[in-house]
């Protein structure tokens, strides 16, 4: 059953102001969202204060946006909000969200506050009597390695059944995602290629322009493979090597994106460069000798029959030279080149944008007119748009509440992420610096074999 009432937690923060106000705005005025929404903090503000900030964030939105606020749906959505002050150590904070959650029986409690209070909140809920028939959605990072990530998953589950816990990866509810996994098992054609007997290399590369700016604290206590490898880039990297599910129901697919993060060879320090931009210790909120990476660069093996030998290079720095998130998965060349006297390197590829586009092209080679046998590389395009339809936490916050967990991190999953990088969590590889609008530090060059990374270009507007 859907729930009904909606309680975020942390309703004064950043995150709710980014992304859940704006995403409720939308789920308003798409499917008309009718069910209470309480925002719980300890700020000290009113409701009104609360429906001021909502209207800030969802102005701001629709500014970047180049629309306007829905003003008949943001008047709903300002009806609907309750709000509940108080400190989250102090059961009186729960007597008043019971109060305020009046009928409801099934709420969903949205956990946008620092990962050290979930234990104190899920508790406390259950004291309350808040947390039966409830469902909890927690942000990442989910833990700092797998130590405390099964800690945390310890917590939740003296509180909540596995059933009932959304961990959040917001990249699983972005378009190009959702597209890569379809493309894949909705078509014939990729299959018998998709291996190692045909497969070259698989690189990711998830570049992003600006630095840390205001959030260089937060920064500090991640780095790179703690903020985006260990879940958006591996989520991604699954997606691509999972076997077909036996469905497309939550369990099928969970069950194969396990079998696949079980195959993953924890990283080898050898095989990892992490790198720091010049300029990121000036950073306020930054340590002035910190070694906290802004770059990671890396080979991941998956040990299956499927991808034995097939190295997956994965990268994601800050201040790299634009923003943009890509795979590109590279065909073995042919084995001959009849035509050409150059089997030009990189030109049978998969190439899938997955951010700020969506776009999925095909690199080949036709013959160009004339009359020698010479080619050169084109894209058949198969996608291309702007991937603004529906912003992921609108996706996601919608399958929470319908308890729909397809797009959501299991804890065996979680877990078996955090295998993966825990062995070069210990920042036992030296920092690198590099400059800022490069492409990350020299030594990461290594990594991707004798054909180098391909740096992502600019997209190019779509054929008309
Ligand atoms: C977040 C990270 O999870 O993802 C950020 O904390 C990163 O550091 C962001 O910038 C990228 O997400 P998107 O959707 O903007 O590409």
């Amino acid at each position: 059953p859907a729930s009904d009432a909606l309680v975020f937690f942390g309703a004064t923060g950043d995150l709710a102001y980014k992304q859940i106000f704006p995403a409720l705005l939308a789920m308003v005025a798409r499917d008309g969202l009718d069910v209470p929404i309480i925002g719980v903090a300890h700020a000290g503000w009113s409701v009104e204060q609360l429906r001021q900030r909502a209207r800030d964030s969802v102005a701001e939105a629709a500014k970047k946006a180049g629309a306007s606020v829905d003003e008949a749906a943001f008047a709903k959505l300002a009806a609907r909000l309750q709000y509940v002050d108080g400190d989250y150590n102090d059961a009186a904070t729960f007597t008043q969200l019971k109060q305020a959650l009046g009928d409801a029986k099934a709420p969903l409690h949205y956990l946008a506050i620092p990962p050290s209070l979930f234990g104190t909140v899920v508790t406390r809920l259950k004291a309350a009597g808040c947390a039966e028939d409830a469902r909890v959605v927690v942000e990442k990072p989910f833990g700092r390695d797998l130590a405390s990530a099964q800690a945390l998953n310890r917590t939740l589950h003296t509180v909540f059944p596995e059933s009932a816990i959304f961990r959040i990866d917001h990249y699983l509810g972005k378009e190009a995602v959702q597209n890569l996994l379809y493309f894949r098992f909705a078509n014939s054609v990729l299959e018998p290629v998709w291996n190692n007997r045909y497969v070259d290399s698989v690189q990711i590369t998830m570049a992003e322009e600006f630095g840390v700016d205001g959030r260089g604290s937060f920064y500090e206590s991640v780095g790179a493979i703690r903020d985006v490898l260990q879940n958006h880039l591996l989520q991604v990297t699954s997606l691509l090597a999972m076997d077909a599910p036996i469905g497309s129901d939550p369990a099928a697919l969970n069950a194969e994106k396990l079998r696949l993060f079980r195959a993953m060879r924890p990283l080898a320090p050898d095989e990892v460069v992490r790198g720091q931009f010049k300029g990121y210790r000036d950073v306020p909120g930054v340590a002035a000798d910190s070694d906290v990476e802004t770059f990671v660069a890396l080979r991941l093996h998956i040990d299956t029959w499927r991808w034995s030998g097939v190295p997956f290079c994965i990268r994601a720095g800050k201040k790299l030279p634009l923003t943009t998130t890509q795979v590109v998965v590279d065909m073995k060349a042919p084995p001959l080149s009849v035509f050409d006297t150059i089997a030009a390197p990189q030109s049978n590829y998969f190439r899938f944008r997955l951010s700020p586009q969506v776009v999925i092209a095909e690199g080949m080679r036709v013959k160009r007119p004339g009359e020698a046998m010479r080619g050169e590389p084109v894209e058949l395009i198969a996608r291309h748009h702007a991937g603004t339809e529906m912003a992921p936490y609108e996706r996601l916050l919608g399958d929470a509440l319908r308890g729909d967990n397809s797009l959501f991190t299991s804890d065996a999953c979680v877990e078996a992420a955090w295998r993966v990088v825990d062995s070069v969590l210990g920042h036992g590889n030296a920092v690198r610096p590099y400059e800022p609008g490069s492409w990350g530090p020299a030594e990461a060059a290594a990594l991707a074999g004798d054909e180098g990374w391909h740096d992502p270009q600019p997209e190019a507007a779509p054929p008309c």
